[in-house]
């Protein structure tokens, strides 16, 4: 059995293509435009894609390379009801594998469908989805086309013009070094040495030297004289990372140097200089330090000139392919290898995963399943059982039919919402639109099953009678 996705807006020609494909064994799941196809993906992988060109919204030959970059390894078949050459040049140049005229003619959709299908096997056994090994990409470039990285990069691109200090924003592993360097990179200051220090690493009084440097016996075991990472920096730009961490004492002595570009090393008598651009990272909530009086208020404002967020990579699983593909360039780079396979069900299995860890666990897993894979194809067994076992959640869901109750379409897209946000209520009210109490009240009213470990935490259970 296969699953087709048919991206259609032309209700009558959507439904034959259903009917077709389910009398041959298969699953068709139906989407009426660009986006609508486009968000399947949270959901499941189609073996085979069958889009549409005039549709209202994004036409498919627009939306083409997004579907070849969300579901990589699917085939895509185009048609229309307005044949030209051009189209077709267009479409087969952004990756569809074929193109048909419509009305569809059911023995050449067959055709195209078997020989797509053929390719495959022959191009990549059991679906193998195989990475371009794209020569002359940059392997330490950052990946990324969701739209929430793609303003990241622009702020990245603004950031660097100016020499404003930056904060950068974001959970552990999200990639806020990587952000840190890039915009060190395209500055003004890129010639000069990017210095990072990490905030959190040392105690307070050694931090202190590190930063600001020492001299020869300001306190016992200063022997030598000691430059400190501001006066490294000049010229150049300082990373302070896990900025929150700092004490007062130093918050305040940092406030100095980003206000006056001037400090003193320890036991000193002199004031230096230092040009440095400063960048900052934090993986708290830098405000709520200010309000539980941990994190000096001017401090804060003074850092946070420009900010930039990085989102936990869950909220962009779009983004996991082209992900997957720059950090195996890089992998295999330093393991010297050429994995460049990976099994479809590798890419459904993290599509479905949460990633606390973020863009470095997916590193690591990449890394691991490299170090260990044969015959250079990484497949399913290379994963953990956390992982594997994710995709068991996911199921496919009926559409809904014109027969239904508007009681039941709500009750299967509450769930869809609820599953494909892996029970995360917050996210699904989000989603919905509706509020936590509103969300409770459906999932009681309509009996739906709450699967064990999604149980709502006991706090959440403010009394909803009054709401609408
Ligand atoms: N968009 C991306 N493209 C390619 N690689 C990325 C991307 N984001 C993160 N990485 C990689 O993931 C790893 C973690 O990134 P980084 O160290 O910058 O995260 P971080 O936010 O600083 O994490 P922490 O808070 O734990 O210090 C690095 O190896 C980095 O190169
Ligand atoms: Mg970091």
């Amino acid at each position: 059995m296969s699953t087709f996705l048919v991206v259609d807006d032309d209700l009558a020609s959507c439904r034959a293509l259903r009917l077709h494909f389910r009398s041959q064994g298969h699953e068709a799941r139906i989407a009426h435009n660009a986006a609508e196809g486009l968000a399947v993906r949270d959901e499941f992988v189609p073996d085979m894609i069958i889009l549409d060109v005039r549709m209202p919204g994004r036409s498919g030959l627009d939306a083409l390379p997004d579907f070849k970059r969300a579901f990589p390894g699917t085939h895509v078949l185009i048609v229309t009801a307005f044949h030209d050459m051009e189209s077709t040049i267009q479409a087969m140049s952004r990756g569809a594998d074929d193109y048909i005229q419509k009305p569809i003619d059911l023995d050449e959709l067959d055709a195209a469908v078997a020989k797509a299908m053929r390719y495959a096997d022959d191009e990549s056994r059991d679906g193998l989805v195989v990475f371009p090994e794209a020569p002359g990409h940059n392997p330490d470039n950052m990946a990324g086309h969701s739209r929430v990285m793609q303003d990241v990069f622009k702020t990245i691109g603004l950031a660097a013009s100016s020499r404003a200090t930056v904060l950068i924003t974001g959970e552990s592993g999200t990639g806020k070094e990587l952000v840190a360097r890039a915009i060190h990179r395209a500055g003004p200051n890129s010639s000069g040495p990017f210095v990072a220090v990490n905030c959190a690493a040392l105690v307070e009084s050694l931090l202190e030297s590190d930063m600001f440097g020492h001299e020869k016996g300001a306190f016992t075991g200063a022997v030598v004289r000691h430059i400190g990472k501001f006066a490294m920096a000049n010229h150049g730009t300082m990373f302070l990372d896990e900025v929150s961490q700092l004490s007062r004492t130093i918050q305040g002595k940092l406030l100095r140097v980003l206000q006056e570009k001037e400090f003193v090393p320890l036991g000193a008598q002199e004031t230096q200089t230092t040009d440095a651009r400063f960048i900052a990272a934090t993986n708290v909530d830098l405000s709520g330090c200010v309000r539980d009086g941990s994190f000096r208020e001017d401090l804060y404002y003074r850092l946070q000139v420009i900010s930039v967020c990085l989102p936990p990579l869950r909220d962009r699983k779009e983004d996991i392919p082209d992900l997957v593909q720059t950090l195996l360039a890089r992998i295999n780079r330093e393991m010297r290898r050429h994995v460049w396979r990976v099994d479809r069900q590798v890419l459904r299995c993290f599509q479905a995963y949460d990633w606390p860890g973020n863009v470095r666990e997916l590193e690591n897993v990449l890394m691991r399943a490299v170090a260990l894979c044969r015959a250079d194809v990484i497949t399913c067994d290379l994963l953990s059982d956390k992982m594997c076992s994710a995709p068991a959640r996911l199921r496919t869901f009926v559409e809904p039919q014109a027969q239904w109750r508007l009681r039941d379409v709500e009750k299967v897209h509450v769930l869809r919402v609820l599953e494909s946000t892996g029970w995360h209520r917050g996210r699904a009210c989000e989603i919905l639109g509706i509020s936590r109490p509103r969300l409770r009240r459906i999932i009681r009213q309509y009996g739906i099953a709450v699967p064990a470990g999604a149980a709502e935490e006991p706090d959440g259970r403010e009394d909803d009678s009054q709401e609408p």
